[in-house]
């Protein structure tokens, strides 16, 4: 008896982050951020859907190296409407229920003002913002529908520094993040009565795929020396922020903004 009391008074002041019984379904989970947030819930205990567009290959891959659970792949383009609703049915007839939604998938193309003619803006515009905001939005929108009729959950987006910093050469991304901002502070207010929270965490240049073209080129040490620490994230360092919002007890966190970008970008 006393030791169940001491058990109980502990948990009110130590921090436990497990995932046992969680579904928690990772978009963009092939590769960089996406692969370490679901390395990590699958290794806390999660079961874990991994989410890709193309590349199949890599997607195996990540699933191959998750700790072993009942987890499993799914593929979708996140800016077609009946591949988002598919993505849906799947994770209801495969898993039944989802409990944490990482909203992590995105695209980045580089559109120079000088160098860049009104057809190549035009495309890159309305693919960027297709997936980005708008596939994050219509997927959140659809699970987000199915976490209220099971009583909860979690959402958590992916947005970037660009956001806030600005993105002299690639202007949709920055925009599509900066909505993504904004839509997820909204869904916060909208969700908070269902029990449904909603996180966006803003990295910096973090080392993936995506950001290797500047960072492996001329800009390279430039982009590291913005920070105090000289370098860029490790998607882990991205992964442990997405986990520690997806942990019980950080409810009252939602509609949140987290940096991640090692001070390189500070504001006020
Ligand atoms: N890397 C950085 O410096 C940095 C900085 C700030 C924020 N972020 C944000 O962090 C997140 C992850 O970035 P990352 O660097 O890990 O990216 P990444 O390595 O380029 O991976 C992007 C992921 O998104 C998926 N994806 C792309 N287009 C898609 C579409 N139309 N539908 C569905 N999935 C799609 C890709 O799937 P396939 O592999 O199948 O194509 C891939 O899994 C993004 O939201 C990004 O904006 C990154």
């Amino acid at each position: 008896m006393h030791i169940y009391k001491q058990y109980r008074h502990s948990r009110n002041i130590i921090m436990e982050i497990s995932f046992n019984n969680k579904t928690v379904l990772v978009t963009g989970a092939s590769r960089g951020i996406g692969k370490a947030t679901a390395t990590m819930f699958a290794a806390s205990g999660a079961r874990v859907i991994v989410h890709y567009r193309n590349n199949k290959t890599e997607a195996e891959k990540t699933l191959a190296s998750l700790a072993p659970g009942d987890h499993f792949l799914l593929c979708g383009d996140l800016s077609n409407h009946g591949e988002l609703k598919k993505i849906t049915e799947t994770v209801w007839e495969k898993a039944g229920r989802i409990d944490i939604l990482v909203n992590n998938a995105a695209m980045h193309i580089n559109t120079p003002l000088a160098e860049t003619t009104f057809d190549q803006w035009f495309d890159v515009w309305n693919k960027t913002i297709n997936v980005n905001l708008s596939g994050t939005a219509h997927l959140s929108f659809l699970i987000s529908k199915k976490m209220i009729e099971a009583g909860g959950g979690k959402i958590i987006n992916v947005s970037s520094s660009g956001a806030f910093r600005g993105e002299p050469v690639a202007m949709a991304y920055g925009a599509s993040k900066a909505g993504l901002n904004s839509f997820g502070q909204s869904m916060a207010k909208a969700l908070a009565p269902y029990h449904v929270f909603v996180y966006t965490v803003a990295p910096g240049f973090v080392e993936t795929e995506m950001s290797s073209p500047l960072l492996n080129g001329p800009s390279g040490d430039e982009i590291r020396s913005q920070s105090p620490f000289g370098r860029v994230a490790k998607p882990v360092e991205v992964a442990r922020v997405i986990m520690l919002l997806a942990s019980e007890g950080t409810e009252f966190m939602t509609g949140c903004i987290v940096d991640i970008n090692g001070a390189s970008y500070l504001r006020t």
